[in-house]
């Protein structure tokens, strides 16, 4: 089963190679869900302060029979603080909402606040650094084991690789059939970034598609294990949220591989095209 395969990042630790994603569970709800999820085998959580469920997916942890060193969780800043003390203030924050000593990730969520997001060309360069200042040192004082970024671009990866001091560990972007963002996935691997697949069932919008359920067919697999494996198979994490068990345990159930022909066909499909029947 893929919830004991690890990966290694570019510092050494090891991760699960799948993890329950949480948004947009709401906060109430998230504490049963990630106990349910630890109880079917899922050890990797991932999270972030815009999503407001932190303190609830700290709870489903402190909850569950499982030691802290056996989970892996992941958070990111709030994408509208781009300044170092503000950065230093929403790290001790997380943690207290978490009730943990640790975050296991830490991650720049985007390198625009939201509401810049596809509305300005600003990449904010200089405040993505005030972040990853801030998050050099949560490293060094040991409330932080691994740092990256999430949704960044080549430039953005760049800015941080030749200012900073530690390279990221991931850059956690969309990556599904249907959407493969190939050279940036080059880029970060060429550099020994790790690529985290967010969204990997395309928020489910893609299960229903004819030549996704073909294939599907062919492994005698469902349409999510099919999407999983393609973006297991590309080396990514992957990130599928669910808060139904039987789902979370198809979701962690990959142990088929799609041939070489099939992948290089499947990786052609771009959403939106006639191939696609969504
Ligand atoms: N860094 C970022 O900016 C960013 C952006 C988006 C997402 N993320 C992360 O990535 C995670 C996943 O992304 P996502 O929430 O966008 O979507 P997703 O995982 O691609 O898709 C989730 C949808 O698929 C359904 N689903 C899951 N497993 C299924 C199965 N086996 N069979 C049928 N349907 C299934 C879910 O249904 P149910 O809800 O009914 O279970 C839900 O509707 C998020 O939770 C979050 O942690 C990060």
């Amino acid at each position: 089963m893929y919830s004991d395969k690890t990966l290694t990042l570019n510092n050494g630790i090891k991760i699960s190679q799948i993890q329950l994603g949480t948004w947009p569970i709401n906060n109430d709800d998230v504490k049963k869900v990630v106990r349910q999820a630890i109880s079917v085998g899922y050890r990797a959580f991932d999270t972030a302060r815009d999503y407001g469920n932190e303190s609830g997916v700290g709870k489903g942890i402190w909850n569950s029979d499982v030691e802290r060193s056996d989970i892996y969780l992941t958070t990111k800043l709030p994408t509208a603080v781009k300044d170092y003390e503000g950065t230093k203030k929403a790290i001790d924050e997380a943690l207290d909402r978490f009730s943990l000593e640790y975050i296991d990730m830490l991650l720049i969520h985007s390198p625009q606040p939201w509401i810049e997001v596809n509305r300005t060309n600003d990449r904010h360069f200089e405040g993505n650094l005030e972040n990853w200042r801030a998050m050099e040192e949560a490293v060094k004082a040991g409330k932080v084991r691994s740092i990256g970024v999430s949704n960044f671009l080549q430039e953005d990866v760049a800015n941080i690789v030749n200012n900073g001091t530690i390279k990221p560990a991931v850059n956690q972007i969309e990556v599904h059939i249907g959407h493969v963002p190939t050279d940036l996935m080059k880029y970060c691997e060429n550099l020994g970034i790790q690529i985290e697949a967010h969204s990997p069932l395309a928020h489910g919008r893609l299960l229903k598609d004819r030549k996704i359920n073909a294939y599907a067919k062919k492994y005698n697999v469902s349409p999510a294990q099919l999407m999983l494996a393609f973006d297991l198979q590309l080396g990514c994490i992957v990130l599928p949220k669910s808060d139904n068990v039987s789902e979370m345990k198809e979701n962690l159930d990959i142990d088929f591989e799609i041939s070489g022909e099939d992948m290089a066909d499947l990786i052609k499909l771009k959403e939106n095209t006639q191939a696609m029947s969504v």
